[in-house]
């Protein structure tokens, strides 16, 4: 069965946002968030090794599934997917980059902030959206303002989401996931704290949603 945005959404709770800078990190990282009951994972386009990272993980933990993060172009899109990326997240939209996952069989989760990227997003039709940056667009207040016009929408809000604001978003019912930096903390990548990423994963993956 094909896999859509809507179900990279509604898998967990939480997509974890992740920035790896080492390749030998990201399979045992991976593995430490599938044994937390996290398996969506969305790996950044922000490092050099990001690409070779995605490949790691896709060939050698089957039970994740692997995306790809900040993707802004179709050339992205397209790198994304050959090193093994199964779905995008990006930090806005363009029709261009639509078209081009859509024709790579990539789900996207694309940015939106504003009532038009929406509009956009909808015209080209995507209806599982990600709030970006979510905190400083608005926040709570923004997505409930969106439940009247956009009400069937579904968001994936992130930026400053935490563990401590992360259910006050998730409790709202155009709200399928959050997104956030959180499960992944530089310094337990650096360290190979494995059991952290997993103690922060399970904690995540408990949360409860509308
Ligand atoms: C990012 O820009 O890295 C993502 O939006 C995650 O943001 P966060 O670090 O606030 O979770």
């Amino acid at each position: 069965p094909t896999l859509t945005a809507l179900d990279v959404m509604r898998d967990a709770p939480v997509i974890p946002v992740i920035v790896l800078h080492e390749v030998q990190h990201a399979v045992p990282m991976a593995r430490a968030l599938v044994a937390g009951g996290i398996r969506m994972l969305e790996v950044t386009l922000r490092t050099p090794q990001a690409l070779a990272c995605m490949e790691a993980i896709a060939r050698e933990v089957p039970e994740a599934v692997v995306g790809a993060g900040t993707v802004r172009s179709v050339a992205d899109a397209k790198s994304a997917e050959r090193a093994g990326a199964r779905f995008a997240v990006s930090p806005g939209y363009t029709s261009a980059l639509g078209e081009a996952c859509k024709a790579l069989g990539l789900p996207l989760l694309p940015g939106v902030a504003t009532g038009s990227e929406i509009m956009m997003a909808q015209a080209d039709g995507l209806q599982a959206l990600k709030f970006f940056p979510a905190l400083q667009a608005g926040g709570l207040a923004m997505l409930k303002a969106w439940q009247g016009p956009f009400g069937d929408v579904q968001f994936c809000p992130t930026g400053g989401i935490q563990p401590g604001n992360a259910a006050d978003f998730l409790a709202l019912s155009n709200v399928a996931c959050v997104g956030g930096s959180w499960l992944v903390p530089a310094d337990a990548l650096a360290q190979g704290d494995w059991g952290r990423i997993t103690a922060l994963a399970r904690e995540a993956a408990q949360l409860q949603r509308a």
